[in-house]
């Protein structure tokens, strides 16, 4: 499973190409707001520029014409700019008209297995289950993530599956196990998923016994 950084904090995007273990970013409207930016391109560049891997960038409207359009112009600010359009009925139609024009979509905001199915049919290259939204509401976010998969596996359909709204490091483990192409995390996830209290306690340890000889 690939590791993807859902965020639009330049800053974070760099440590994480500097662990060299981040291989796409995926933003979201609110992402960048959080960054205090109205300037959504410039921030784009900024990630694609420093991450060589797909990075996400959503339509900011809901207007089917207008979608189609921003996310002609969007697919334009980079060679790896991929496009996240909602699952509706207008964004399927524009998540088809895309494929046909080889423009790379993330179908989001997914929380049915009809709905990854479907846009699968349409031609999305990624499907993102939002598994702690769903979570937050008393159901199984990764239990759809694990459907997802298996239904594509059993179809051939190529669609790659993102587990998106991670909220902690057991998703991760679950979202690996269940067979997702990719999960999206946050950076604060990132953070967590590398630690581990042994190894920080090995360290000082290893260390420790060295001092004893070193002084000698
Ligand atoms: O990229 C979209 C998704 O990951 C959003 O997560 O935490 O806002 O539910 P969250």
């Amino acid at each position: 499973m690939r590791i993807f950084l859902d965020t639009a904090n330049v800053e974070q995007v760099r440590h994480g190409a500097r662990l060299g273990v981040v291989s796409g970013v995926t933003t979201n409207p609110s992402l960048v707001s959080k960054e205090g930016s109205s300037d959504y391109k410039a921030v784009i560049k900024e990630i694609c520029a420093i991450i060589s891997g797909p990075v996400s960038v959503e339509v900011l409207t809901t207007d089917k014409e207008a979608m189609l359009a921003q996310a002609r112009e969007m697919a334009g600010w980079a060679t790896n700019a991929v496009i996240k359009i909602p699952i509706t009925a207008d964004g399927l139609e524009v998540t088809a008209a895309l494929a046909k024009e080889s423009i790379k979509v993330n179908a989001t905001l997914c929380f049915s297995l009809n709905q990854a199915l479907l846009a699968a049919h349409a031609g999305a290259a990624y499907v993102s289950p939002f598994v702690g939204r769903l979570d937050d509401i008393g159901h199984d976010g990764m239990a759809l993530v694990a459907d997802i998969v298996a239904v594509y596996r059993d179809y051939d359909l190529p669609t790659e599956v993102i587990a998106a709204s991670i909220r902690h490091p057991l998703h991760c483990v679950t979202a690996a196990k269940a067979g997702a192409a990719i999960a999206t995390v946050p950076y604060s996830v990132l953070l967590q998923m590398i630690q581990h209290p042994l190894t920080d306690i090995g360290i000082a340890r290893f260390l420790a016994d060295w001092q004893k000889v070193a002084k000698k």
